[in-house]
């Protein structure tokens, strides 16, 4: 497909905001997409677009519409998912599209909410997935090699991406059918890598492009990361900022695939996140500076369930600080001012796609970019230093532009938004604690009575229990030998001890260890002896301990466990995990080198090909007695827990348990490690938006558990009595897993006299009457609620973060009874941030109006 002509600018001008809402909704019928060096064109109009990440796989089918209703009210026109191609053919040719695997059902539930789709089927993904989406039967493919110019690969990769096209328009999903389907992705940032495959990597690349447009999906491909990439592929941004970016031909259109609003979390690493000033920022000097289309990675994140989670090292919870959190309720003011963003961008559109930004310096560091065609005008005035606020005059006009923001100004006159200037609402989640079966329930209405049936146990042995066991001399490379089907490989040996062995002394040995990752138990003869694991910077483990041999035949059991297989980088799919040596007994006077001696070889627990996990296997390993191991390592632990009433999310608290997976009602909720800890240093306090973002910037919980809480999805409950499964690794108590309902608590804004008014006050681009001042508006989070109480208000200089707000020097004494007064008892209010509301407490200083309220 090639790029087309541009669309007739006067036709694009013309056509009406109404109808391009039109175009939208009716994406039932056949829309014709193509491109132009502007933006995506769609049925002929040049569009500009806000699109956001939602991986159907990390929630659950009955969360996708709220998912997608909530990213619709947030001003997205777009969902972009990636294809995640292991959870599709877990076998060789045997494909599964069901439940939390049924993408032709995520993407009609997009077209359902009148949004378009950007399909990215890679088929590698990276995405903190385990193996980076690939099947791991893909690398026993006999002389296969991946993403180069290796015919079986590129074999299987073609088959499965035709697979995914096939599926698509089986079930008409391509804009070009009538579908929401308007743009694709074939591999993903290759060519941040590329030139570690040599020549064969840039042939294999063409390759790709190639076989992607003989798909014929009628709707563009892009390659992000790719600047090379050949007509007609667009190549595309991923990055924290992408508004320096352009495009490798002057006929393709400057879009951001991947702009991250937070980043992942690793156990063993702190918590990311990323101040939304920051992120309004890079969006509107994306759209400031030529570009027409963005999404958000990712908009949702959600959950690593099962074992998905890539590595080494990825933590469950893939929340990603993202405009919507794990469980699903907004972010706030997160979701909010994005919203406000969003629909500034949106009032620009008619001169956004008219033509192309003239740019004027407003002096150092502060920029204007205008779009002026016709009778259209729209600006962007940037000020980009990270320190200094900046007074700049544009067009006769004088504008105060705070450091680090972008002013929006929908008719180059008036400032709609203000990137660094904050209206919406902030809300704090609150974990509802509904207790544990050693703690009294705080609410004698929800019954989450975890030990009402006690916990019942099995023990999974030490050592080779399977009749399948492999014995070989020397050690065998993990992955290579469990092909994935487990996190888990025994590795057993004996030693035979006479009692004047040189790497004795008297019954004392030292034990040296190395393993690739990512965890390693050491048992001697049946009892632990030490364990280790690596980290996110590096898997690879050193084991060193005395141990103490007995006289004559010794077992040696080590049990190494992968935290999910890598997923990024050159040949990430070679890097290996388990025990490759060397396995040495030292002494005084010797050694003893195990890594050439028999080792028998175990992939996997026999609690594991019991279905320990599965409830509706009756198993007589299970234990029930009153009294449970604790803090020992590899025990299967059951109880029965009455799902908590409601429809607010669950999660599990596993604090006091080690490291291991959970199951509710026979499916997995993901790994838990919540004794795996954040480093003590590289956190701060308030993260400053201002200056350049980057992953480690802005990282809270230093010196915690990475992560405690654990998303358990609605629909995995069921009334009545629920079963919960628990493999422990390492050694816990299970008295002290709590379940917790997450809620918001607190309603928080604070608006200043500085701001511009509330967005939806904005009348026409072409307003010749009085903006209102600004405002600040209320709402509860949940529908059904009023605001019942205010917990605070004061008009003045207020300072402090919700929750604990004080008044300033300068306080109006009217400000709560004014505020209860229009807000009490209804579900929204509005408040004028005005001196002519509250009277003036102090002339001549800039004011602000802080509100705490509470919703019931
Ligand atoms: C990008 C990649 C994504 C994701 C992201 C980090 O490099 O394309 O798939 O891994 O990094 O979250």
């Amino acid at each position: 497909m090639a790029a087309t002509a541009a669309v007739p600018r006067a036709a694009a001008l013309l056509l009406p905001a109404a109808m391009l809402l039109l175009c939208l909704a009716g994406a039932s019928s056949a829309a014709n997409v193509t491109y132009d060096n502007r933006a995506l064109v769609i049925d002929g109009v040049r569009r500009v677009l806000v699109s956001g990440s939602i991986h159907y796989p990390r929630s659950t089918p009955d969360m996708w519409p709220g998912l997608i209703q909530k990213a619709k009210d947030g001003g997205l026109d777009v969902i972009e998912t990636y294809v995640f191609w292991d959870i599709h053919e877990p076998v060789r040719g045997q494909y599964d599209f069901e439940g939390r695997k049924d993408l032709a059902g995520f993407v009609k539930a997009v077209a359902d909410a009148g949004l378009y789709v950007h399909l990215r089927i890679g088929p590698y993904v990276c995405a903190e997935w385990n193996y980076g989406g690939f099947p791991l039967w893909l690398h026993f493919i006999p002389g296969i090699k991946f993403r180069t110019d290796n015919e079986p690969f590129k074999a299987e990769m073609q088959r499965f991406t035709a697979k995914v096209v096939d599926t698509m328009k089986g079930a008409g999903l391509y804009a070009s059918q009538g579908g929401p389907i308007i743009l694709s992705q074939i591999e993903n940032e290759y060519g941040n890598i590329d030139s570690a495959y040599g020549a064969p990597g840039k042939a294999y690349m063409r390759w790709a492009a190639g076989m992607a447009v003989s798909l014929d999906t009628g709707v563009p491909w892009v390659m992000c990361q790719q600047s090379d990439a050949p007509d007609p592929i667009i190549n595309t941004c991923n990055g924290f900022y992408c508004d320096q970016f352009t495009p490798n031909s002057a006929s393709k259109p400057k879009l951001w695939t991947e702009n991250w609003s937070g980043w992942f979390l690793s156990f063993g690493g702190a918590v990311p996140y990323r101040p939304v000033q920051d992120l309004a920022f890079a969006v509107a000097r994306f759209y400031q500076r030529g570009g027409t289309f963005q999404n958000y990675y990712m908009y949702h994140g959600g959950t690593n369930l099962d074992r998905s989670s890539g590595g080494p090292f990825i933590a469950t919870s893939y929340d990603y600080d993202a405009p919507i959190d794990e469980y699903g309720l907004v972010r706030q003011p997160k979701w909010g001012h994005l919203r406000d963003v969003h629909k500034a961008i949106k009032l620009c559109e008619p001169a956004l796609i008219a033509t192309d930004p003239s740019y004027i310096s407003l002096g150092q560091n502060a920029e204007a970019h205008i779009y002026k065609a016709g009778s259209v005008c729209a600006a962007f005035l940037a000020n980009i230093d990270a320190q200094s606020d900046k007074t700049v005059t544009f067009k006769g006009n004088t504008y105060k532009l705070p450091a680090w923001s972008v002013s929006i100004l929908p008719d180059c006159k008036n400032v709609v938004l203000n990137t660094a200037q904050i209206n919406s609402q902030a809300t704090s989640p609150e974990m509802r604690y509904l207790g544990s079966n050693t703690e009294t329930l705080d609410d004698p209405s929800i019954t989450a009575e975890l030990a009402l049936s006690g916990w019942s146990y099995a023990i999974e042995p030490v050592g080779i229990t399977k009749d399948n066991a492999l014995t070989k001399p020397g050690l065998m490379e993990q992955i290579n030998t469990t092909a994935d089907a487990s996190d888990f490989l025994w590795y057993s040996a004996s030693v035979t001890v006479k009692g004047d062995e040189p790497y004795l002394n008297s019954s004392q040995s030292n034990l040296l260890i190395n393993s690739l990752g990512h965890v390693l138990q050491v048992y001697i003869n049946g009892k632990i002896a030490g364990s280790a694991s690596g980290s996110a910077s590096s898997s690879l483990i050193s084991f060193q301990k005395p141990i103490t041999l007995v006289p004559g035949r010794n077992k040696i059991d080590l049990l190494s466990a992968t935290v999910g297989l890598s997923n990024y980088g050159a040949f990430f799919d070679l890097v290996g995990a388990g025990i490759t040596g060397p396995i040495k007994l030292s002494g005084p006077n010797g050694a003893l080198d195990l890594s050439s001696a028999d080792w028998t070889y175990q992939i996997g627990l026999r609690g594991e090909d019991l279905h320990l996990y599965d409830p509706s296997e009756v198993s007589p390993e299970w234990v029930s007695a009153n009294a449970y191991p604790i803090n020992q390592p590899l025990i299967w632990y059951k109880t029965k827990f009455t799902a908590p009433a409601g429809d607010d999310p669950v999660a599990i608290d596993f604090t006091g348990m080690g490291k291991g997976e959970a199951w509710v009602n026979g499916q997995s909720i993901g790994r838990y490690w919540p004794t795996n800890l954040a480093p003590q240093s590289g956190c701060v306090n308030s993260c400053n938006y201002r200056g350049a973002y980057s992953s480690s910037k802005c990282l809270k919980k230093c010196g915690q558990p990475s992560q405690t809480l654990y998303h358990v999805p609605r629909s995995f409950l069921q009334p009545g009595s629920n079963d919960l499964v628990l493999f422990e690794q390492f050694g816990g108590d299970p008295s002290k897993i709590s379940f917790v309902m997450r809620q918001t608590g607190s309603v928080c804004v604070h608006v200043s006299e500085a701001h511009p008014a509330q967005i939806d006050s904005w009348i026409s681009p072409q307003q010749k009457v009085q903006r209102p001042g600004p405002a600040l508006h209320l709402e509860c989070p949940k529908a059904g609620q009023v605001i019942s109480s205010i917990k605070f208000a004061s008009f003045g200089t207020p300072s402090g973060t919700c929750g604990s707000y004080s008044h300033g020097e300068c306080s109006s004494s009217q400000a709560l009874a004014v505020v209860q007064k229009a807000c009490i008892g209804v579900s929204n209010c509005s408040v004028p941030v005005s001196s002519n509301y509250f009277g003036d407490p102090c002339s001549g200083v800039t004011k602000s109006l802080v509100v705490e309220a509470a919703c019931s």
